[in-house]
């Protein structure tokens, strides 16, 4: 089986005013559809660099240096490539931690998802937008699409807010979605709320789903796998239950044991 996403011996630099920084060390890592693949490690271990590399929005001074990311057989990064524009927003879709980010409060939800759509299927009805619109809400389990629709961002709470936003990601139906801390800013009982969805929509849409968290005990509930990051490599990866259960490196370890909880 072929994998949907393929990111193979990636190494990245950021140059700085006297010498290069090393961000990304040689990362592997492979997402199948209808997989979820949790990348976890401190801040500042290189998850956020990882999941923008994907989608080519790597910062002015960032530069791959060896490897690829390969998305359904196509290379679309690697030193001196970046074919990232044609995927990005339609065949890969995203979600970020600040769901107010990705909405412009200018905007209604409608508008919102009117220009996505757009944007990504040319020639795209009125009515068909409509009916899309609706449809990914409903995805969403949002109960009163329409009220939503006719919303502006602000009168939407944190958890709602962030489940257009997953909506706007998805209503391309892309085959993969990156997703980097986008629970963070929500309060616990929502953030179950969004990783439950997210399931469902995997589950259900056959996605595969990058799931970037400082959070491991988030990442235990929801992930197949897990890539364990530190100081931009992967330090561990592997089957979910065996990386949480019988991790092999004394780093995942300590992550483990600063988790109060964790028994
Ligand atoms: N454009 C950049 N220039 C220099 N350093 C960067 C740049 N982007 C990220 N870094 C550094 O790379 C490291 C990893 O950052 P990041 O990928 O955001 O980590 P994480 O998402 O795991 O917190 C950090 O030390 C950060 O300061
Ligand atoms: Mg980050």
């Amino acid at each position: 089986m072929t994998d949907l996403l393929t990111i193979s011996g990636l190494s990245v630099t950021a140059r700085l005013a006297t010498d290069d920084l090393r961000l990304l060390d040689a990362v592997d890592l492979e997402v199948r559809g209808g997989q979820i693949v949790g990348v976890v490690g401190e801040s500042g271990s290189g998850k956020t660099t990882l999941a923008r590399c994907v989608v080519g929005l790597l910062e002015r001074n960032v530069r791959v240096e060896q490897g690829s990311v390969t998305l359904a057989g196509d290379v679309v990064v690697a030193p001196g490539v970046d074919r990232t524009g044609r995927v990005r927003g339609s065949a890969v879709g995203m979600v970020f931690q600040d769901a107010s980010r990705s909405l412009n409060p200018l905007m209604k939800v409608r508008v919102h998802l009117a220009e996505v759509l757009r944007r990504h299927v040319p020639g795209i009805t009125r009515a068909e937008i409509e009916r899309r619109s609706v449809q990914v809400l409903e995805q969403m389990r949002i109960t009163d699409p329409t009220r939503v629709l006719d919303s502006y961002p602000h009168q939407l709470s944190g958890g709602l807010k962030q489940r257009v936003a997953i909506g706007l990601a998805v209503v391309t139906r892309p085959s993969l979605v990156i997703a980097d801390e986008c629970t963070t800013a929500l309060d616990v009982t929502t953030q179950t709320k969004v990783v439950e969805l997210f399931r469902t929509l995997v589950d259900e849409l056959g996605i595969g789903l990058l799931f970037v968290t400082h959070d491991l005990m988030l990442a235990s509930d929801l992930c197949d796998r897990i890539a364990v990051m530190s100081g931009g490599r992967v330090v561990e990866q592997g089957d979910a239950e065996r990386v949480l259960d019988r991790p092999e490196q004394d780093y995942t370890r300590r992550l483990l044991a600063a988790i109060p909880s964790w028994s």
